[in-house]
């Protein structure tokens, strides 16, 4: 049985759906906090498997332990946590209390329990700002740009030191910017409120619920002046986390692999994309550049290759036409 944590979110609804299709059992742990219970049926509907469900707060130890005791898990994708940038700044106590609470519970339960195999879904923040474009798992962690991205270093930290004193196996996933959503378009990003991430600000603006997309800046040293990012399918991101469980079943020790395409694509190519593929017009304006952004990072993608077998393999183009599909059916 493998334990998804945050499996009734954006990606993890995703990952369950990949692990299911696999052939594993899968138990989604969540606290349904920004999730809906409706994205459960909407995992039974596509893959035809039901998962098991236990709603919990990871952050509290017991549940945690009772959760184990009741239930043989024999691995862990951990997701569940807080994710939004901006709200980490403003409320930084929050992040650090949940983020670090939960994965603190699951490795002590897992511990108790036996349990060895481990994949944490991290992000491309951790590198900082290491003045270059394409991140390789090499380098070494940056300079925080949010309290945000200091819990996911402190998790890979914290994970890494129980590897080295016990038979934890992990896997750090690094995420870098997913995007699109299941063929299906009954799965996909529906954030409640004002979108964090660009993908959802172009649907909304699309569809009218929002009243205009901004990008921020066109004055960055880039091609088009745009920033530039790593666009990934987030159904990529999923098959990425099977084949890092698969990884973990055969080895001992922690990797940090990169999952990304290896391809920068900027904001205003994104846009072009979009409305090209879709026959849509994304209604926009150019405003001032967003605090902490970079200019242009991308992954290198190589490592998740050689010891995976796992590369990104749908296009910008299919990534416009799922988000939209998703966007045209959920409203
Ligand atoms: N953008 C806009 N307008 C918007 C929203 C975003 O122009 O309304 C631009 C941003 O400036 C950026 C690009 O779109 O250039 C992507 O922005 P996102 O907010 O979607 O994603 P980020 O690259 O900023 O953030 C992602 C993840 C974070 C992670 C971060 C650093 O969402 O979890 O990468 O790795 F911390």
């Amino acid at each position: 049985m493998i334990l998804l944590t945050g499996g009734a979110g954006y990606i993890g609804s995703h990952i369950a759906v990949e692990l299911l299709d696999a052939g594993y059992d899968v138990i989604i742990a969540d606290n349904f906090s920004n999730a809906s219970a409706d994205v459960i049926k909407s995992i039974e509907t596509i893959t035809g498997t039901t998962p098991a469900i236990c709603q919990i707060d990871l952050t509290d130890k017991s549940e945690v332990e009772r959760m184990f005791q009741e239930i043989k898990i024999d691995a862990v994708i951990h997701l569940a946590g807080y994710k939004a940038v901006g709200e980490s700044v403003r409320e930084p106590l929050k992040y650090y209390r949940n983020n670090l609470d939960s994965t603190l519970s699951l490795l002590e339960a897992m511990e108790k329990h036996g349990v060895t195999q481990f994949v944490y879904s991290s992000s491309a923040t951790v590198y900082g700002d290491p003045g270059i474009v394409e991140y390789t798992e090499s380098l070494q962690f940056g300079a925080a740009s949010s309290p945000y991205g200091s819990t996911k270093e402190m998790c890979e930290r914290i994970i890494t030191d129980v590897a080295a004193a016990s038979e934890l196996s992990a896997v750090f996933l690094r995420y870098f910017n997913p995007v699109g959503a299941h063929k299906s378009g009954l799965i996909g990003d529906d954030p409640d409120g004002i979108p964090n991430n660009l993908m959802p600000f172009i649907t909304q603006a699309t569809t009218g619920k929002l009243p205009e997309l901004t990008v921020f800046g066109d004055d960055y040293p880039t091609r088009d002046g745009s920033c530039i990012r790593d666009y990934l399918h987030v159904v990529d991101l999923a098959k990425g986390h099977v084949s890092a469980l698969k990884y973990c079943m055969d080895h001992k020790g922690v990797e940090a692999i990169n999952l990304g395409s290896g391809r920068g694509t900027s904001v205003l190519e994104l846009i072009e994309a979009f409305e090209r593929v879709n026959g849509v017009k994304v209604p926009y304006k150019i405003g001032p550049r967003r605090a902490g952004d970079l200019a242009e990072y991308y992954a290198s993608p190589a490592k998740a290759e050689k010891l995976m077998g796992w590369k990104a393999e749908l296009t910008i183009d299919g990534m416009c036409r799922d988000a939209w599909n998703f966007a045209m059916k959920a409203h």
